[in-house]
């Protein structure tokens, strides 16, 4: 969701005449759009801005911004945490941004728009919006926000408060874009949302959407990110099940293990639940790639606790995942509590549950191997060798083929590692 803020943000300036400096030390306005779900990623956007700063010494009309949910967490207070600060915006100001940019005159000015309201309306012309290549994805795919916010309380978690409640958008809405972009060639798209299960326009709900954006011509894959466990349901996986353009790949966050601390975090189910639905989804959904998110270190988390996570872990053998240790964050339920599993403990904890997750996701690459599968090429890596990405969303290195972005083509898996599979082209 980050990733797609930031490429909006960009697409309102290109639409405005600015143009995309080749590297920040070319540039005459820096934006840092930045992330305030973990600790981490705070310390690590602030860290960045100090740094550039060095480049005023060469550029002294440089200008700053900072964008995103981390600017709505800090407020006018972010401007005492670095050494120049032009800009403040949150998420709900990107279609804003051009017009604030204009009161800026020299670096000693300052502008800010915190406004929570999301414009849900159509987004500027995508043709400039995706001009700049997405890195995340392949040149050929586009990100399609169906929803903004949540309505969920998860103890720790810090979206609510800075993204505001769930809204979604309407269907004619998402449906024209993708319209759109199918016209213009993009051929994957990736509906996002905080809870893609919660969406709910007119008499529109996600598996209905999600079936109509899959029936649209020029639409060869379709993704979505991220589900909640406790709302996804049989229809759903029966549509993925069903829609020959939607991909075999579920983001399906688990945090924990432990029915105590899965109630404490308020997620609204058991472990036993997300078995059960893990078991359904892999009936319904042959070859389907899983992964997740998962957190150690949750207050009160015993050892006992810790065990039933990574039993669990590594019964459902994960594809993959994102593994954060706990930390605490402004203004969320969980703040108000303990923080009282020491960090050399939630560290071993995670360093225990990504080995699991390894193992799995090795031993689930390796069952690919002799495989032919179908590949979209993305791009090339630092080596120029070519990769693409399976319809499971798993990325396969091409070694020696003569391949462009975009490309559409069968390889036969030859080699796996935990992280990602190697090809050999079979068919062009
Ligand atoms: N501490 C650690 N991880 C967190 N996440 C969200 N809030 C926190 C926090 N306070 C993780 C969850 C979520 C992912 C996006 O970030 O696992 O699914
Ligand atoms: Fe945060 Fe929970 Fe909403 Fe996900 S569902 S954004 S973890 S509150």
């Amino acid at each position: 969701m980050n990733e797609r803020d930031a490429e909006r943000l960009a697409g309102g300036l290109l639409n405005d005449g600015w143009r995309l400096a080749k590297n920040p030390a070319e540039a005459d306005l820096i934006l840092v759009n930045a992330c305030s779900v973990r600790e981490k990623a705070v310390n690590h956007a602030l860290g960045r801005l100090r740094q550039l700063f060095s480049l005023t010494r060469k550029r002294p009309h440089l200008l700053f911004g900072l964008t995103g949910c981390l600017a709505q967490h800090l407020g006018t207070e972010a401007r005492g945490m670095v050494p120049r600060l032009n800009l403040l915006t949150g998420p709900g100001a990107i279609k804003r941004l051009p017009v604030l940019i204009k009161t800026l005159h020299g670096p000693d000015d300052f502008a800010v728009d915190l406004d929570p309201a999301v414009d849900l309306t159509p987004d500027f012309d995508p043709e400039s919006d995706y001009r700049s290549a997405h890195p995340a994805i392949g040149p050929h795919a586009a990100f399609v926000t169906i929803m903004e916010g949540c309505d969920n309380r998860c103890a720790y978690c810090v979206v609510p408060y800075l993204r505001g409640p769930e809204v979604s958008r309407t269907p004619e809405v998402i449906l024209a874009e993708v319209e759109y972009l199918t016209q213009k060639g993009f051929s994957e798209i990736i509906l996002l949302g905080q809870n893609v299960n919660s969406y709910r326009s007119s008499v529109y709900r996600f598996p209905r959407l999600l079936r109509e954006v899959s029936l649209i011509p020029g639409v060869r894959r379709v993704r979505f990110t991220t589900s909640h466990p406790k709302d996804l349901s049989r229809e759903l996986l029966e549509v993925m099940a069903t829609g020959s353009t939607i991909c075999e790949q579920l983001h399906l966050p688990l945090q924990s293990g432990s029915d105590r601390v899965l109630r404490a975090m308020g997620r609204g189910y058991t472990a036993e639940h997300y078995r059960k639905l893990v078991t359904q989804a892999r009936g319904l959904v042959p070859g389907l790639t899983l992964t997740t998110d998962l957190i150690t270190g949750f207050p009160g988390e015993t050892e006992e606790d810790f065990r039933l996570t990574l039993d669990l872990v590594k019964q459902i053998g994960f594809d993959s995942a994102f593994m954060f240790k706990y930390s605490p964050r402004p203004g969320t339920r969980a703040a108000e509590l303990p923080d009282d599993v020491p960090p050399e403990t939630k560290q071993q904890r995670l360093v225990k549950i990504i080995g699991a997750v390894t193992e799995s996701a090795f031993r689930r690459n390796r069952e690919l191997v002799g495989e032919a599968l179908e590949l979209v090429v993305e791009g090339t890596d630092r080596r120029g060798e070519p990769y693409g990405r399976t319809r499971g969303g798993k990325r396969v290195k091409l070694p020696g083929e003569l391949l462009r972005p975009g490309r559409v083509c069968v390889a036969e898996i030859t080699g796996a590692g935990p992280r990602s599979l190697t090809g050999r082209l079979v068919e062009a």
